[in-house]
């Protein structure tokens, strides 16, 4: 068997693994596909500009969120039924995620518990990634449960008040199995919606700035705005107390012709001017994707679909060895780049590429 060297061989060997429907639904986006192809696209009209005799005899990718030390700028971003890619689901690439040192956000449509989370990878950063329910009691014994077991931030996700349209799901009839476990969903839903589609129309879609308040103090944990494209948005998240933001359209998942998010990163980062954590999401497939975010001002990135692929590889190791990737690939573009830690790269070492 060939080595696996990159994000992208774990990708290839993942959907070989991965039944049809599953796979369409890792992989695909919504509508055309434009946002989704955009996000990787907006990488490539971006050069580096190196710098040389630097001393770069020690390198780190260590840094913080919120806070918290991390071994790398990337913290696994939440991902819902992952039991559909690996028997141990979201425990497998919580102890993944900790043996490389990244952080993780799990998903409220998680297969696993956080308690369960936090057994599986004691001192693991993680996040507990939040969908309001219309039943407030569900979010809220949700948000008591995330607490108990020590996650240290609530990610809201606030680009998804409905579901998009996913064409490759519908064209393939990608059910959701009524037996998977959804600790913190299936009170809401019920054994009956079996397509994303129907469990996401249990949201909450009247969700609105001034619930932010009401998350915050029922959790009282730092909030995270996951789905900000735009500085109008940004400014506002932090006048409502926001404590990060992650420039994110959801992997292109949602609104198509929502801009790449590496091109937004620059306007939300400039309105914000240090007042709050930024990071990006979207594309992350390589150690020089991270540098690139890092290089416009994201403190740090989250990864979706890129541990996905390892999970449904080669399960934890495949989750832990994706994230080493990322960490080595962006150690070696710090280096030649003559960086030693992630907060030195800055835009001067950026160009945008000739076309
Ligand atoms: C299969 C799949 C399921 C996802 N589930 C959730 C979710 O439950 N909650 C959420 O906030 N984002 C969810 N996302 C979006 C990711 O958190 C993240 O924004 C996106 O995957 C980043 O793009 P990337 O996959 O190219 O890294 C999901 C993404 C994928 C691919």
């Amino acid at each position: 068997m060939e080595p696996f060297l990159s994000v992208a061989d774990y990708e290839r060997i993942a959907e070989e693994r991965l039944e049809p429907g599953p796979w369409a639904y890792l992989a695909g986006g919504s509508g055309d596909e434009w946002t989704l192809r955009e996000n990787r696209a907006a990488f490539a009209r971006w050069t580096f500009r190196p710098r040389v005799l630097c001393d770069v005899s020690a390198v780190s990718t260590a840094t913080t969120v919120l806070g918290t030390k991390i071994e790398l700028p990337v913290v696994v971003a939440p991902v819902a039924y992952q039991q559909l890619y690996h028997p141990d689901g979201d425990c497998a690439t919580a102890r993944g995620a900790a043996a490389a040192g990244a952080g993780l956000a799990v998903s409220t449509f998680c297969t696993r518990s956080h308690e369960e989370i936090a057994a599986a990878a004691p001192g693991l950063m993680q996040w507990c990634q939040l969908y309001v329910f219309r039943d407030r009691g569900v979010t809220s014994e949700h948000l008591a449960e995330a607490v108990a077991a020590g996650c240290s931030a609530v990610v809201l996700t606030v680009d998804t008040p409905r579901l998009a349209q996913r064409e490759r799901d519908l064209r393939i009839g990608f059910a959701v199995p009524s037996d998977l476990p959804l600790p913190y969903a299936r009170a809401a839903i019920g054994d009956a919606a079996k397509n994303p589609a129907d469990q996401f129309a249990l949201l909450d879609d009247s969700v609105s700035w001034r619930d932010l308040e009401w998350i915050a103090s029922e959790a009282k944990l730092p909030v995270v705005l996951k789905g900000v494209v735009t500085r109008e948005d940004a400014e506002t998240a932090v006048e409502h107390g926001a404590a990060a933001i992650v420039v994110s359209n959801h992997g292109g998942r949602q609104l198509d012709g929502a801009p790449a998010t590496l091109d937004a990163l620059p306007e939300v980062v400039d309105a914000i001017a240090g007042r709050a954590e930024i990071y990006l999401d979207g594309g992350i497939r390589r150690g020089t994707d991270v540098a690139k975010a890092l290089a416009l001002g994201a403190r740090a990135v989250l990864a979706g679909r890129a541990p996905m692929f390892g999970l449904a590889a080669a399960g934890e190791d495949g989750v832990r060895h994706v994230l080493e990737i990322l960490r080595d690939e962006l150690t070696l573009a710090l280096c030649l780049l003559g960086c030693t830690t992630p907060e030195e790269i800055g835009r001067e070492h950026l160009q945008r590429a000739v076309s």
